[in-house]
């Protein structure tokens, strides 16, 4: 299979290794993917991440998957966007460039990315796909990771698409 790549689905379902979450800076939930991360994962999640001490945003922390059919989540949090001056990129390029060391320390195999920020933090999706497909493209040249994207719907998807094919 093509690696990186682009699909349409809720990124909950997926049986990956780990599926990475587009946190807040408490870690203590939210909405978005982070809200259903946590209403499928149940709520030892909720417990183990009250144990972290929250996360710059930037940097990565990781639990275990509880009720998810992932064994792992990995906690990242996106900048959020406020014009792009204010080192939004930088920081989202050290999300994935942080959560993919996290899950190479532990061997992890097959992840999944939502689009990380461009929701309620507002990024826009192309420049954030750039950066996503940029940096798993640069990892997986010398890591042996599958990386999937996981897409909402099939708009963010052809976004996705159209970045990758520009590789
Ligand atoms: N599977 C895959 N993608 C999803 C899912 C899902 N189940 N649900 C939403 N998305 P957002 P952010 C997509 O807002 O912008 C939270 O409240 C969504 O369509 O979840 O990083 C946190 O606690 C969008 O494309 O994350 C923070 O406070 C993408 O996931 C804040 O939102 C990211 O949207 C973080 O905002």
């Amino acid at each position: 299979m093509v690696n990186p790549h682009a699909i349409v689905g809720d990124i909950v379902e997926l049986e990956v290794d780990a599926i990475v979450n587009a946190a807040n800076n408490s870690l203590l939930g939210g909405g978005g993917v982070d809200g259903a991360i946590h209403r499928a994962a149940g709520p030892e999640l909720l417990e183990a991440c009250r144990t972290l001490g929250g996360c710059e945003t930037g940097q990565a922390k990781i639990t275990p998957g509880y009720r998810l059919p992932a064994k792992y989540v990995i906690h990242t949090v996106g900048p959020i966007w406020s014009g792009g001056q204010q080192g939004e990129p930088a920081l989202l390029r050290d999300c994935y460039r942080n959560v993919l060391a996290l899950a190479s320390a532990h061997r992890i195999l097959s992840i999944a990315f939502p689009a990380i920020s461009t929701g309620a933090y507002g990024y826009p999706l192309e420049g954030a796909t750039r950066i996503a497909v940029g940096e798993a493209t640069d990892f997986v040249a010398s890591h042996r990771m599958d990386v999937i994207f996981a897409c909402f719907d099939e708009t963010t998807k052809a976004v996705y698409e159209e970045e990758l094919a520009r590789l």
